[in-house]
């Protein structure tokens, strides 16, 4: 089902037989919202977002492509999540291999604009899948392809805005031991002491080479969420908490106690593609409720 927002962006909706849902937008490829068959919303979005484009929603999950952060010629977290991204009607077969009945999903495409190759003079096609397995599970393929004759490296992030009660009551599993670089010193590398994380202020980093399962818990909601990843070997943290969050403006004063950040990422080592060539990265997100 293709709808459309209040500014005339199309924004497609997925609903498996079960009743859960996804809602995504063309305006940057971006998911605004992740449902359970509850009717229970997964995802963040701000009371104060705008959703006017070319700016990204403060929410859901935009991706950072092709750089991240502002380490980089382009301008904060690159441009792909500003531009508005088309259907791809015609998905060459290579994606899909896992078609079936029982899962519902959407193609989408971004192509570079001559804009855009002004500031990253680089062809490529981005191919984005989303999908709502029957289990209600969001999985985010993504394949990304040279089409220039010359080589290109980019860095990736799926900045996912997960909705919490409370980020004093949140642990993160999966993350121990790893080094990170930390955004609030310079990117300076440091080593993960041993326990789950916790949060208590501001965070800001990229854990390096991390497992493919991450778990985050919300004891107040007794819910888990689950990250499965592909090809993305970081994560990103972060909870900007109260000094930062007032000075977004599309951010409320105390909302950083109902969101953290936890995204699937390749920023460290950057993922250089040849002429021709095609990366593929997964994510899926899942929840599981207890009590
Ligand atoms: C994080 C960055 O991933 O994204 C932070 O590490 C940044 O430094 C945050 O503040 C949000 O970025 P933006 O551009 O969406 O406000």
């Amino acid at each position: 089902e293709v709808t459309k927002d209040r500014n005339g962006v199309d924004q497609v909706v997925l609903r498996n037989r079960r009743g859960s849902s996804a809602r995504v937008s063309l305006h940057g490829g971006q998911v605004l919202s992740w449902r359970t068959d509850q009717g229970e919303e997964l995802l963040f979005t701000s009371s104060k977002a705008i959703f006017k484009p070319p700016n990204p929603v403060r929410g859901g999950i935009p991706i950072c492509f092709p750089q991240f952060g502002n380490c980089g010629s382009l301008e904060q977290h690159g441009f792909a999540r500003k531009k508005i991204w088309v259907i791809d009607q015609n998905p060459p077969p290579f994606l899909q291999h896992n078609d079936s009945n029982d899962k519902v999903y959407t193609d989408l495409l971004l192509e570079p604009s001559e804009e855009d190759l002004k500031i990253w003079p680089h062809s490529f096609e981005f191919r984005l899948r989303v999908c709502l397995t029957v289990e209600g599970n969001l999985t985010m393929i993504s394949r990304i392809r040279n089409i220039n004759c010359k080589p290109f490296s980019f860095s990736i992030a799926f900045h996912t805005y997960f909705s919490i009660s409370d980020i004093s009551e949140v642990r993160v599993e999966g993350l121990e031991t790893l080094d990170y670089l930390d955004n609030l010193f310079q990117r300076e590398r440091f080593t993960e002491q041993g326990d789950a994380l916790t949060f208590e202020s501001e965070v800001d980093r990229v854990y390096l080479s991390s497992s493919d399962v991450i778990a985050v818990f919300d004891h107040e909601q007794k819910r888990t969420f689950t990250i499965r990843k592909e090809g993305l070997p970081d994560v990103v943290v972060w909870n900007p908490w109260e000094k930062k969050s007032k000075s977004m403006v599309d951010f409320g004063d105390e909302e950083y106690k109902q969101m953290l950040c936890v995204d699937g990422a390749a920023i460290e080592k950057q993922i250089t593609l040849k002429p021709g060539e095609e990366w593929t990265g997964r994510l899926e997100l899942s929840v599981v409720h207890s009590g």
